[in-house]
């Protein structure tokens, strides 16, 4: 059994290793906890394939009640958040009651609002089980849900009691949402931690064993990013390398009604066009660059039909609810570990940089 890690948010603590249990039936019995209630959010899968140990190696929790959503993105709505107070108001939950979300960004995300909103504000506590919400989604306070078709529009900040993560649970994951996170893992690396990044790029996606070292450093780097800047107004924004344009993919393949591809897919390809236009613009060096397009391209993959996309892709980016006023701002790499936030791009740049993706993806030798 490895050392449990213990990380300080500034807010909340946040435990990682396969030793949580013990850690979360301490905490939960509490003295700030004496006259709390616990309620478990699950989705179908995480209650099928993560509630069985949570249940037997916290016996304090058997006797919660457990609310159950479907899984998916398309659920990350005001019904399924509705279903949720329904849920607790019939089960007689009251303002010192617990919600505990067991499940990926979707449970976390919509659970930390439906708490955030129940009786005005009630506790709660994060078990995230996918990778991407082990390293990002249960993390950093930001809890919403999805509205008319656009991501994450109604929501607040709202931080956890604590986050308790075991890598364990990612052993049932679908490859494909492994993918997804550590496209985030890699964004950690390339924005503020070069020796990160070449523990990261050293070796292949496949040939990573050590998830709880790669996820504790992920988990370092964001909540060091949220603590100087926990409600986004300036560097916090360090965190969308490869979104601006990565978003821009996503609106467009939904609104073309196109197979939905996963968020960490988009992500790198987004990531890769940045790179480009920080090659050009903060004369990041040729090499440093070529390793990101190489390792990108090789270990999660560039998106292929962009070119049909483009300019609907531009316009998305034009969009972005992170631009001030009419200008695009992105964050750009300035080298191999150091992101710099608010840098203007113009259209000329945006549309090179997808040509050069599309070119990348359709060569033959990285
Ligand atoms: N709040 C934030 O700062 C933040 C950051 C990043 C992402 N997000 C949000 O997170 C969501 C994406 O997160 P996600 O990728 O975890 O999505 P998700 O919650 O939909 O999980 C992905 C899939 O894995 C299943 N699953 C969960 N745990 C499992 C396990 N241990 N074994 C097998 N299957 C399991 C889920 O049921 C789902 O089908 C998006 O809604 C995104 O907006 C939020």
């Amino acid at each position: 059994v490895r050392d449990l890690k213990i990380i300080d948010s500034g807010f909340y603590p946040i435990y990682i290793g396969e030793n949580i249990y013990y850690t979360l039936n301490n905490f939960i019995q509490l003295d700030r906890y004496k006259k709390s209630r616990f309620f478990i959010l699950v989705d179908e899968n995480s209650h099928k394939h993560c509630l069985p140990r949570l249940n037997e190696k916290v016996s304090f929790l058997q006797n919660a009640k457990v609310v159950t959503i479907p899984p998916g993105e398309q659920h990350k709505n005001i019904s399924t958040c509705a279903y949720i107070w329904n849920f607790l108001t019939r089960e007689n939950a009251d303002r010192h009651s617990v919600l505990l979300n067991l499940g990926g960004g979707v449970v976390t995300d919509m659970g930390g609002f439906a708490a955030a909103t129940f009786k005005r504000g009630i506790r709660y506590i994060n078990v995230p089980t996918t990778l991407t919400g082990q390293i990002d989604a249960a993390i950093g306070g930001k809890v919403g849900i999805d509205h008319e078709n656009l991501k994450n529009l109604i929501g607040v900040f709202k931080n956890p009691q604590a986050v308790l993560i075991d890598p364990d649970f990612l052993e049932t994951l679908p490859d494909e949402d492994m993918v997804s996170g550590f496209a985030e893992i890699i964004k950690y690396g390339l924005i503020s931690d070069a020796t990160f990044w070449y523990f990261i790029s050293k070796v292949s996606f496949d040939e990573h064993s050590d998830w709880q070292q790669l996820i504790s450093r992920s988990v370092e780097i964001k909540s060091s990013v949220v603590k100087v800047d926990p409600v986004e107004r300036k560097y916090r924004k360090v965190l969308n390398f490869g979104h601006t344009i990565g978003h821009a993919i996503e609106s467009t393949i939904l609104e073309a009604g196109a197979k939905p591809v996963s968020h960490g897919k988009a992500v790198a390809t987004g990531m890769i066009c940045a790179t480009y236009i920080s090659e050009k613009k903060l004369n990041l060096s040729r090499a440093s660059a070529m390793q990101v397009y190489h390792y990108i391209k090789e270990n999660i993959g560039i998106l292929p039909g962009l070119a049909a996309y483009r300019e609907r892709i531009f316009d998305f980016v034009l969009n972005d609810k992170k631009n001030e006023g009419d200008k695009v701002l992105f964050t750009l790499l300035a080298g191999l570990g150091h992101a710099i936030i608010n840098q203007e791009v113009n259209r000329e740049m945006i549309e090179n940089a997808l040509d050069f993706c599309i070119d990348l993806e359709g060569s033959h030798d990285g």
